[in-house]
């Protein structure tokens, strides 16, 4: 699947602990920090298709769905916890020399499988 790198947002922009979500090229994903770092993954629960963010949390190397509270690892996607739920898409990104955040989305559009039930700002 061939994908795109797209400017989402400044990388000072994103605060320790926010959840920033996007929707870019239609597909939904959101940008946050923990103990430094970065991540980006795909805006949308896998187990009933909640959007994470902006209300769901960041702790302790994972993220908990606002909607039953199922935890994801920030760095693999991994549901937690024994709930079984598939893992999280995780986005490739770049940071580039103006300090913005690239992410690599595909250039396909996301099929309902990637698209939480929830309409997005
Ligand atoms: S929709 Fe996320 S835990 Fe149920």
């Amino acid at each position: 699947m061939s994908e795109t790198f797209h400017r989402v947002v400044k990388v000072d922009e994103v605060e320790e602990k926010a959840m920033l979500p996007f929707v870019v090229n239609r597909w939904p994903l959101f940008v946050c920090r923990e103990e430094g770092k970065l991540h980006v993954m795909i805006n949308r629960c896998t187990h009933a298709a909640s959007a994470l963010a902006p209300e769901g949390r960041v702790r302790r190397g994972s993220v908990m769905c606002p909607l039953h509270g199922a935890r994801f690892k920030l760095d693999t996607g991994e549901c937690l916890g024994g709930a079984g739920y598939k893992p999280l898409m995780l986005f490739p990104f770049r940071e580039d020399a103006e300090g913005w955040i690239e992410v690599a989305v595909p250039d396909a559009a996301p099929g309902a499988e990637h698209l939480p039930v929830k309409p997005l700002n």
